[in-house]
């Protein structure tokens, strides 16, 4: 059965500007179900990161409720959504936010300060070996960033967020500083978690990617459209 993990209603974010308010989204209504894969899509400066902020536990700062695997998030603390976050989400960034210092494994490995003792038992060797496989690493393992393609640096970052087996991976322009052969590499990676049952929220500028997902949301004009295939 697809539990609803994501219900959005009458969600409104404004930014506080210079003394002005700026409302950025007004009225959001939607629902992403679990183990669906879905795209934002809108121009630029139209709340795409907003929304992902908010959705993956970043920003608590708006109006309107945000239920995410059946938790009212409006109604929980800063250490309480911190661990909601730790256990739900995944989050993979435009610039991959490696250090550049660490090898592949060592990059990974950083995550597991932020995972939970019972979590931490899960990330045995074999489960990195097995997150480098599926991201076509292993044979980089102990790699430096500097001596990685910018593609395989991206699947670094993404073997890293699946660390605490998420159940929803939230993506912010994945692959904006990738081109367009490497992008859809990365997208079909995020394919493959997708068919193995988790959610995948991502955010991209570019039509081809976002028409391969099952769903396309567009932000426009505040609002959020379901984009009709
Ligand atoms: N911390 C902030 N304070 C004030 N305004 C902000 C803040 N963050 C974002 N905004 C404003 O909110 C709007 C949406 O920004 P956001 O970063 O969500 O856009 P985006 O759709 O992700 O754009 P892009 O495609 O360029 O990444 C912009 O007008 C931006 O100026
Ligand atoms: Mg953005």
């Amino acid at each position: 059965m697809k539990n609803a993990s994501v219900v959005v209603t009458g969600l409104t974010k404004k930014f506080d500007v210079m003394k002005q308010s700026l409302t950025v989204l007004e009225n959001l209504n939607f629902e992403i179900k679990q183990g669906e894969f879905v795209s934002i899509v809108g121009e630029s400066g139209s709340g795409k990161s907003t929304l992902l902020n908010i959705l993956a536990l970043l920003d608590n700062s708006f109006e309107g409720q945000y239920e995410l695997a059946g938790l009212d998030i409006t109604k929980l603390k800063d250490r309480q959504l911190s661990l909601l976050r730790r256990d739900k989400i995944g989050f993979i960034f435009q610039d991959f936010m490696l250090l550049p210092n660490l090898t592949v494994e060592q990059n990974i490995l950083l995550q597991m300060e932020y995972l939970t003792p019972v979590q931490q038992n899960k990330v045995t060797v074999d489960y990195v070996e097995f997150l480098l496989q599926k991201v076509g690493l292993i044979e980089r393992i102990n790699y430096l960033p500097a001596q990685l393609s910018g593609g395989q640096k991206q699947r670094v970052a993404i073997a890293r967020a699946l660390l605490n087996q998420p159940d929803i991976i939230v993506a912010d322009e994945p692959t904006g500083a990738l081109d367009s052969k490497t992008s859809v590499q990365i997208l079909e990676l995020l394919q493959k978690f997708n068919e193995s049952g988790q959610t995948v929220i991502v955010v991209t500028h570019s039509e081809k990617l976002a028409k391969q997902t099952d769903r396309q949301l567009l932000i426009h004009n505040r609002s959020i459209d379901e984009v009709t295939k």
